[in-house]
């Protein structure tokens, strides 16, 4: 049964492992079943709420934080907050899981050499050649989930089997 409370659905995972893909999919298909939803992915927010951050430790968990506040504004008031930004620290995932009601964590998982090859946004390339300094995967720490509510295997699963596991996830919690 819905519950009719609204929740946060926080994506984590590599850069090009799938995130933005699967989490626009999700929208879709929850906004399709008329559900209020609100997509706040990581490079987006990097140029607006957390613009002029950088990624060092401390400026990756600010963002991560402010992600967090405000996808608890939304999902405390009704709203499913879908969250995709690479939130790679455990302990920060987890501070944030603590001050949200209802959390779902999604791990999109897929291998460095999976996401490298895709290389969507030509990031690795630059990391790899040292123009960019603390990529996640790269030169910076990926902590995964342990307890993720739901696993994407994005290298052996396609997007749509990734939004049904995620759909059907929801639906067992009683969130939709
Ligand atoms: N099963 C899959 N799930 C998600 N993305 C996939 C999958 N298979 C291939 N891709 C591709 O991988 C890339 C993932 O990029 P993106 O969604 O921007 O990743 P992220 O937001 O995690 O950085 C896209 O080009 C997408 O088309
Ligand atoms: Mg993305």
């Amino acid at each position: 049964m819905t519950s009719g409370e609204g929740v946060t659905v926080w994506f984590t995972g590599l850069s090009g492992s799938g995130k933005t893909t699967i989490s626009r999919e999700l929208e879709q298909a929850l906004l399709e079943r008329k559900f209020k939803v609100e997509l706040l992915d990581g490079d987006i927010i990097r140029t607006n709420l957390s613009k002029g951050l950088g990624f060092s430790k401390e400026d990756r968990d600010i963002n991560i934080h402010r992600i967090g506040f405000v996808a608890n504004l939304l999902s405390r008031n009704g709203v499913i907050a879908i969250t995709a930004a690479i939130s790679p620290y455990r302990n920060v995932r987890d501070r944030v899981r603590a001050s949200i009601k209802n959390f779902v964590e999604i791990y999109v998982n897929a291998p460095l050499e999976v996401c490298e090859s895709r290389d969507v946004k030509g990031m690795y390339a630059k990391a790899r050649a040292g123009e960019i300094k603390g990529f996640t995967g790269i030169d910076d720490p990926y902590e995964p989930p342990l307890n993720a509510e739901v696993v994407c295997y994005t290298d052996r699963e396609t997007v749509s089997e990734s939004v049904a596991k995620s759909i059907a996830k929801l639906e067992e919690l009683g969130y939709i």
